[in-house]
């Protein structure tokens, strides 16, 4: 059967996964990223913290490796991210000259974007920007961005990396949207009323990154999320679905039950956004349940209760096809051609 790219494609579609440059080590991986994978993205080694952790000296080696590999296998590269709060580094949080910190940003971004100029699909300019329970009117994150600049930052960042790689497309990406909850209804009207605003100004955003962090057992509306996905993508951007996986830990113990919930999972949220005429394609956040920071516990409320490996991805520790891949398969075959 042809891997989830190959079906992706004959959809005008892309699929893809993060990876790290480590797993590229990893020859049985290797091989099953390049059965399944027509575009990579870097799970961490993009971000700030990780390229300049000593200011001046900033190390694109690993970004490299992973751009010389997707070139390598004919694959797309995108990048992630431009900015996130999460993971700046801590002489940047320290500057406390405004100018100083704004110029010191930019640089970074026009660096990052430039050196990758031609060779990135897409960038998430900006990541996770939205924080409701920070009390603003607006939504935004009271972080280290916003503290220091303001809201006018995201603006500067779009324009700063439109200037840098003008044949990237551009991504605003963010999380907790998807689900029938007044916290993601909260959320999904505050990232609309943001895109809306960019894109009024003028502000060069291209697309909407949906990260589509799943749990088993949350409550879906498909009609409702479908709606906002009009009203994002009526405002003429596109859309995709940036990190998708599915955290199984309300899920029993037994690995055949688990496997079909968390297949039912990636089912019924594809189904509902997969055949959006604006959906350019998906990303898995991690392949295989052998690289993923749900089974490696980097955030502790993905823990299981009874300590088991979670399996939030389409093949599983050994690299076989789950039912979460059938499920993905399933849904990549049942959208319409675009
Ligand atoms: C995670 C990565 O998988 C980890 O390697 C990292 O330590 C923490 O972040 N939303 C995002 C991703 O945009 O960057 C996050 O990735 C998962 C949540």
């Amino acid at each position: 059967m042809d891997g989830l790219h190959r079906l992706a494609i004959a959809k005008g579609m892309f699929y893809g996964a993060a990876i790290a440059t480590r797993h590229l080590d990893d020859a049985a991986f290797v091989a099953a990223l390049v059965q399944e994978c027509g575009i990579i993205v870097s799970e961490w080694e993009a971000q700030w913290a990780a390229v300049e952790p000593v200011r001046g000296n900033p190390n694109f080696q690993p970004l490299d490796r992973l751009a010389a590999f997707a070139a390598g296998h004919g694959l797309l590269f995108r990048g992630h991210a431009g900015l996130w709060y999460k993971r700046v580094p801590d002489w940047f949080r320290a500057i406390e000259d405004r100018a100083e910190a704004e110029a010191a940003m930019l640089a970074h971004l026009r660096a990052k974007l430039g050196r990758y100029r031609g060779q990135a699909q897409s960038w998430d300019v900006l990541n996770e920007a939205v924080e409701l329970r920070d009390g603003r009117e607006d939504g935004l994150r009271r972080a280290v961005l916003l503290d220091k600049f303001g809201p006018g930052y995201i603006d500067l960042l779009f324009h700063t990396a439109r200037a840098a790689d003008p044949q990237a497309l551009l991504c605003y990406n963010d999380y907790g949207i998807e689900y029938d909850t007044p916290w993601h209804a909260g959320r999904r009207a505050a990232i609309l009323a943001l895109l809306r605003g960019l894109l009024a100004r003028g502000v060069p955003v291209d697309a909407f990154g949906i990260q589509a962090h799943l749990r088993v057992g949350s409550p879906f509306n498909a009609d409702l999320w479908a709606r906002w996905l009009d009203a994002v993508a009526g405002l003429g951007i596109k859309l995709m679905i940036t990190e998708i996986d599915v955290a199984d830990m309300s899920a029993p113990g037994d690995i055949a039950e688990r496997d079909r919930l968390v297949a039912a999972e990636y089912a019924r949220f594809l189904a509902a956004t997969l055949p959006h005429p604006a959906m350019m394609g998906l990303l898995s956040w991690g392949l295989s349940d052998r690289y993923s920071w749900i089974v490696r516990g980097t955030e502790p409320s993905h823990k299981r209760p009874d300590g088991l490996p979670p399996r939030p991805l389409p093949l599983d520790a050994d690299l076989r096809r789950k039912p979460a891949w059938q499920a993905m398969a399933d849904a990549v075959i049942a959208a319409p051609k675009r």
